[in-house]
């Protein structure tokens, strides 16, 4: 079968042949993958800046971590998939060191080693292949109305995480503490840097919770990411026309930034707008560049005289997927075509690392040969 492998030492990423997988254990199921999303994390596999990491002993990584597979066998004791079942394979695996209580309790997304392995980006092989072999307790079944979108889980899976800190840190407020979380995120002002994919299916999310959301991003409008996001419901403000203390005005107080660019200095600036008691998310992983300035005191002083948090948040848990799933179906309900208006192209093996690095996309996918 096909696969797509990055080489480290040689600087080259490239559609190879290799051997399919066979299951190795009786809880193993075989999928034969039907699309693989790429995203800023690929484009910087590709550039050979982040990730990439071959598993122990190899010299090359197949890539790939955003994916959908169609279950084509299953080990005797697989209990819940079932061939021609569709499914989402998780990204993270524990690390095996004793004293990490998240990877010992089953949560790996908050490893405190950073000696975890991630499929498709550090010590242990993706998806972008024809076939893929993963244990069930991985793997999260996903209904058939979901086929051609279902790759969006795992970037909706980092604003599901995201959400969920945020009403954790929310729960704090002593007139809170016995809330529900509706009434957590009831009437809540967002605003969402980035208009990627992560950015719009953030906005999906909040939207769908009730929040006001400005999703504020570089490209002028007319844009088809403008466009998506005010068929949500939600403002559209590019960075290029407007500035930030503008947004700031319109959006009013606000309670949750969630920043989806990766870009520092944007998010840094965003920071000194969050509103009293608010909550600003870093998901995006800024590549090493040059010192940026930013207001540090300005930044310090709101921190302090407004009770803010921020946060980080990497990657997502079973609980997420399992949200995402269900959050996929009321977006397919609530805005029907909107999430396959993200996905704006669906390419061959080769095309991986140019459609990883292409800033014309909101969503693009990549098929590998024998999807169908
Ligand atoms: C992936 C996460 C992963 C993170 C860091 C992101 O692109 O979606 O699953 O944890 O990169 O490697």
């Amino acid at each position: 079968m096909q696969a797509v492998a990055v080489w480290p030492e040689r600087r080259s990423v490239d559609v190879v042949e290799v051997a399919a997988p066979a299951l190795g254990s009786p809880l193993e199921v075989r999928l034969r993958m039907l699309a693989v999303g790429v995203c800023g994390t690929d484009a910087e596999i590709c550039s050979f800046s982040y990730g990439g990491t071959p598993p122990e002993g190899e010299e090359s990584l197949i890539v790939g971590h955003e994916a959908i597979g169609l279950v084509i066998e299953t080990g005797p004791e697989v209990s819940r998939l079932r061939t021609g079942d569709l499914a989402v394979p998780m990204v993270r695996r524990p690390c095996t060191v004793p004293h990490c209580s998240p990877c010992r309790s089953g949560h790996p997304d908050f490893c405190v080693t950073g000696e975890y392995t991630e499929r498709g980006i550090k010590g242990a092989h993706g998806f972008l292949a024809g076939e893929v072999v993963e244990e069930e307790r991985y793997l999260v079944a996903v209904p058939p109305p979901l086929r051609e979108v279902g790759v969006l889980t795992e970037p909706l899976t980092i604003a599901e995480k995201a959400l969920r800190q945020f009403v954790e840190v929310r729960r704090r407020f002593p007139w809170l503490s016995t809330a529900s979380e509706a009434e957590l995120l009831a009437g809540g002002s967002a605003v969402v840097l980035g208009a990627g994919a992560v950015g719009i299916l953030g906005c999906m999310l909040l939207r769908q919770r009730g929040f006001q959301v400005v999703v504020y991003s570089r490209g002028r409008k007319p844009n088809p990411s403008a466009a998506l996001v005010e068929s949500l419901g939600a403002a559209y403000v590019s960075s290029e026309e407007t500035p930030l203390v503008e947004v700031s005005r319109r959006a009013g107080a606000i309670d949750l930034v969630y920043e989806a660019t990766g870009a520092s200095k944007l998010a840094f600036d965003a920071l000194q707008y969050l509103g009293a008691n608010g909550v600003f998310v870093f998901t995006g992983v800024p590549g090493r560049k040059a010192r940026v300035e930013i207001a540090a005191d300005a930044i310090m002083r709101n921190l302090v005289l407004r009770n803010q948090t921020v946060l980080g948040t990497v990657n997502a848990g079973r609980a997420d997927y399992e949200a995402a799933i269900r959050d996929l179906e009321l977006f397919q309900a609530a805005w029907p075509g909107a999430l396959a208006a993200l996905i704006t192209g669906r390419y061959p093996m080769s095309r991986f690392c140019d459609r990883a690095r292409s800033h014309d996309k909101i969503k693009d996918v990549i098929e590998p040969a024998d999807a169908k």
